[in-house]
C-alpha cells in the first residue's frame, strides 16, 4: 500500500501517513512554465494499492487537474488500485440543473477522476449524499459527524444545547447530530434570493434562551451561517457557534466570523487554510487525519468503512 499527496492539503496528508505510520510516496507534482502540471512518481508502484490524497478545494481546478495527472501517472505506472481520497469534493454544489441550459458539473468532475482510471473514491461530507451515485466505482462518503460531536462534547456544556440546521436540506445532517448529542433540533428557513446570497424568513423551533449550535457541510462566504446567527440571537438564543465540516472561507467570510455574533466556528481539516483563517481567534479546527487514515486502513484490508459510524 502506498500513499500519495497532490500539493492541495499537503499538511492532511503528512497528518493522515503519521497516523498510518507509513511515509508518504516520493513525487513531484509541479508546474511547467505556461502553468500546466506535471507529476512524476519517484518511487516503484507497480501492483500497489495507492491512495492519492488531494481536496479540489480554492484553486479548484488546478487541484483537481493534479488530482487528475497523478492518477494518470499511476495508471501508467502499473499500480494495482487506485483510490482518490478527496476530503473535501468541489464542485458538489453543482449537482443538478439550476436552470435551462445549465451543466451538472459534479456529476462531470465524477466522470473525470473516473476516466482517469481512478479505481474506488473515498471522500468525506459530500454535499449531497446522491452524489455519491455520481460515481459508477466503489466511493465511501465519510461523516466528519462522529468527530464533531466529541469535540462539542469535550467543548460545550450539554444542557440547554440546541442542533440548528441552517436550512431545510441540512436537516438529515443536524438530526443525526442532535441525535448523538441528545439535543433539540431547530431549523432556519433559509431562502437564497441569488447564488451567493441568503436571508433567513424563519426560525422553525423554540430557541429562547438555548445554546445553540449551527451544523452545516459547508461554510463559503459565510452569509449563511453569520445570518442564522443574527436571527437566532433575535429570537433570544444565549450564544451561537457553528460545526462545519468544510472551510471554504472565500471572500469576506473570514472577516464575517469575525466581525458577526458567532462565538466560535469549528471546521476541520479537510481543506488547507492560509494564515488569515489560521490567525483568526473564533475559527478553530479538529483533524479528520485519523478518520480518513482509518477508512483508508480499512479499505486496504477489506474491511468495513461504515463500521466507523456505527
Ligand atoms: C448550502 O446548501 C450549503 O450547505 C451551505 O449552507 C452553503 O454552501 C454556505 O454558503 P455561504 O457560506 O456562502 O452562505
Amino acid at each position: 500500500m502506498k500513499l500519495l499527496s497532490g500539493n492541495s492539503n499537503r499538511v492532511l496528508a503528512g497528518a493522515i501517513a503519521a497516523h498510518l505510520d507509513m511515509p508518504l510516496t516520493k513525487a513531484q507534482v509541479k508546474r511547467f512554465a505556461d502553468n500546466e502540471v506535471f507529476a512524476m512518481i519517484e518511487e516503484n508502484v507497480r501492483g500497489e494499492d495507492v491512495f492519492v490524497i488531494q481536496s479540489t478545494s480554492y484553486p479548484a481546478n488546478d487541484n483537481l487537474m493534479e488530482l487528475l495527472i497523478l492518477t494518470d501517472a499511476l495508471v501508467r505506472a502499473s499500480a494495482k488500485r487506485i483510490t482518490a481520497v478527496v476530503p473535501y469534493f468541489g464542485y458538489a454544489r453543482q449537482d443538478r440543473k439550476t436552470d435551462g441550459r445549465t451543466p451538472i458539473s459534479a456529476k462531470l468532475v465524477a466522470n473525470l477522476i473516473t476516466r482517469a482510471g481512478a479505481d474506488r473514491v473515498l471522500t468525506m461530507d459530500l454535499h449531497a449524499g446522491q452524489i455519491q451515485g455520481f460515481f459508477d466505482i466503489p466511493t465511501d462518503n465519510l461523516l466528519a459527524t462522529p468527530v464533531l460531536a466529541q469535540d462539542i462534547k469535550e467543548n460545550y456544556p450539554r444542557d440547554n444545547l440546541m442542533i440548528i440546521s441552517p436550512d431545510v436540506g441540512g436537516v438529515v445532517r443536524a438530526r443525526s447530530l442532535a441525535k448523538r448529542l441528545d439535543a433539540d433540533l431547530a431549523i432556519v428557513d433559509k431562502r437564497r434570493p441569488k447564488a451567493g446570497e441568503s436571508e433567513v424568513m424563519n426560525i422553525i423551533g423554540d430557541v429562547e434562551g438555548r445554546r445553540c449550535i449551527l451544523f452545516d457541510d459547508i461554510v463559503d462566504s459565510g452569509g449563511t451561517l453569520v445570518n442564522a446567527a443574527k436571527a437566532l440571537m433575535d429570537k433570544g438564543a444565549t450564544e451561537v457557534s457553528a460545526y462545519i465540516s468544510h472551510g471554504v472561507l472565500s471572500g469576506p467570510a473570514v472577516q464575517r466570523v469575525a466581525d458577526g455574533p458567532l462565538k466560535e466556528l469549528v471546521i476541520t481539516d479537510s481543506i488547507e487554510q492560509p494564515d488569515e483563517v489560521l490567525k483568526c481567534p473564533k475559527i478553530r479546527r479538529v483533524s479528520v487525519a485519523p478518520l480518513i487514515g482509518e477508512a483508508i486502513r480499512r479499505i486496504a484490508n477489506e474491511e468495513s468503512v461504515s463500521k466507523l459510524f456505527d
